[in-house]
């Protein structure tokens, strides 16, 4: 059976998960467009990955004028049959001091950008059906977590989403799926969560790791990927038990509360 070629929208692109996406997803693609904000990286790559094929939007997924430059850079292409919603931010932060607009930039950035996004491309996912919205979320997205009260909002927001647009979606011949990575060594996490999750002894996947993930779930079935049974079965006890998690991140306050910005 030959596999199918991908038209990719790409965001995040110059992030650590998105640039070892993009490479590879490459050698599926007929071609990429790539959007971050970092011109350089995205110029390496576009580089990297033959200048025929890969394209850069360069601009603030926040505003609409970057998401018009997408969508108008796609339809000259012909139109793209697989979207990767990846860009993110985050803001470690106890909440109470949690500056307004890092709390609207996070919103802004983790859902409300992918669904713009989304809904101004799917005239051409539809037309170039089968087609895939791929929302990269986060265990986040189950489990609130002290210092991450925004990013956890915008991610739960992101699979709430997903969902629904997916059932909206289901006679058309667009899947939109949600793929969770573990904790991932890039530049999201650097600095007090990175410290934070050392001392803590949590897993940490190289981006490759998350982009061979990734890959695997495209040609895969199911709606949804978590990074393995240990986090699978988190979610599952923080959803029937929760005052289990409750207590144990309780007792881990103290660790958190040594990283956390005040
Ligand atoms: N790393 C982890 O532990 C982890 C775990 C679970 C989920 N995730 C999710 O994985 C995705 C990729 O994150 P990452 O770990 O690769 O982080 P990263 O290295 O910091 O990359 C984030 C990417 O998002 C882009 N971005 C952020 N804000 C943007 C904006 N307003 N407009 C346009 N682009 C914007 C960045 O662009 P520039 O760099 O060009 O500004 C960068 O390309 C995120 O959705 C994140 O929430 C990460």
């Amino acid at each position: 059976m030959t596999q199918r070629r991908w038209k990719l929208v790409l965001t995040g692109a110059s992030g650590g998960i998105g640039q070892a996406l993009a490479v590879a997803l490459a050698p599926r693609c007929e071609w990429l467009v790539l959007a971050g904000r970092n011109a350089a990286p995205l110029a390496a790559l576009r580089e990297r990955l033959g200048p025929d094929r890969a394209h850069v939007v360069c601009g603030d997924l926040t505003q609409e004028a970057t998401l018009a430059q997408l969508e108008a850079l796609a339809r000259r292409l012909g139109g793209c049959n697989l979207l990767v919603n990846n860009a993110g931010a985050n803001d470690f932060h106890a909440f109470a001091t949690q500056d307004a607009d890092a709390l609207r930039g996070l919103l802004d950035t983790n859902l409300l950008a992918p669904m713009l996004l989304t809904q101004r491309l799917l005239p051409q996912l539809r037309a170039q059906a089968p087609a895939q919205v791929v929302n990269v979320g986060s265990l986040f997205a189950y489990l609130g977590y002290p210092g991450f009260a925004g990013y956890c909002a915008s991610k739960a927001g992101l699979r709430g989403f997903t969902q629904a647009l997916r059932r909206e979606l289901a006679d058309t011949g667009v899947d939109v799926r949600h793929f969770i990575p573990r904790a991932t060594r890039t530049a999201i996490n650097r600095g007090a969560v990175e410290a934070m999750n050392a001392e803590m002894g949590v897993p940490v996947d190289s981006p490759e790791d998350a982009a061979r993930q990734l890959l695997a779930f495209l040609d895969g079935g199911g709606w949804e990927r978590k990074p393995g049974f240990k986090e699978a079965l988190l979610v599952l006890v923080n959803q029937l038990l929760p005052s289990v998690p409750d207590r144990a991140i309780r007792g881990q306050l103290p660790v958190i509360r040594k990283h956390l910005p005040e």
